[in-house]
């Protein structure tokens, strides 16, 4: 079976985007608790839930962490959770803010995962900058390094389109695509994965870039 991850053509402007937008990013989750959590009693609610499925079970990695509070808050439960995230200066702070935490630079693309060696794995609003064509050989890595009973938890932006993105974050210039797909579409290459759907959360209320989904799915071989 061909499983190779062809790299997305765009990889080096997103770093290089996520790099100038990590700041702000940062700014924008402490002062306003977009992105945080804690302060979204739904997204909240679909982690703990994560956190009890896979506590105590081997390894989380949370792909696409950003600057780390999500990484952060698995591992206070307990979690052995660490982050990998394609900008290294959103990596320098999630290790400035969280000393405790194993952070790596690193892409979705290009991970080697083991087979079977994780007891979760998290796309966390951290997956939709990848091409259409990309997504799916991701999510096959994705399956195939999750243990029996091991589980994947995904955010996305819910639409048809792709959103061509010039700023960010209160007016950062950056250049990536946003790629908005339907909650059954993303249900579709999850199961082509050979992942069984656990959980379906739908987020309607308009964001800066619209509605979202949370889909938790686990590993049954
Ligand atoms: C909207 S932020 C979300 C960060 C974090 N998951 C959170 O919830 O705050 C998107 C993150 O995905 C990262 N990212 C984008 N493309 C990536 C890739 N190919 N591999 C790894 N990380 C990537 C960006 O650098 C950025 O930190």
């Amino acid at each position: 079976m061909d499983t190779a991850i062809p790299r997305p053509p765009d990889l080096d402007v997103v770093r290089e985007s996520y790099d100038r937008a990590a700041d702000a990013y940062v700014e924008m989750v402490t002062t306003t608790g977009l992105g945080d959590i804690r302060a979204h009693p739904w997204l909240r609610a679909a982690m703990d839930v994560f956190a009890d499925a896979v506590v105590g079970r081997g390894p989380v990695l949370d792909v696409g962490c950003g600057p780390g509070q999500v990484t952060a808050y698995l591992v206070e439960r307990g979690v052995d959770a660490s982050g990998v995230d394609l900008s290294p200066r959103m990596v320098e702070h999630a290790r400035r803010a969280y000393p405790h935490c194993r952070f790596e630079v690193g892409s979705s693309t290009e991970l080697d995962l083991a087979d079977g060696s994780f007891a979760g794995l998290m796309g966390w609003w951290s997956l939709f900058n990848l091409p259409r064509d990309v997504l799916p050989p991701v999510l096959a890595s994705f399956a195939r390094a999750l243990m029996p009973g091991g589980h994947l938890i995904v955010a996305f932006h819910v639409g048809d389109d792709d959103l061509v993105r010039t700023e960010a974050y209160g007016g950062v210039p950056v250049r990536w695509t946003t790629h908005r797909w339907r909650p059954e579409q993303l249900v579709a290459l999850i199961e082509h994965a050979g992942l069984q759907l656990v959980a379906e959360l739908r987020l309607p209320a308009p964001g800066p870039v619209g509605s979202g989904v949370v889909l938790v799915a686990r590993a049954d071989r």
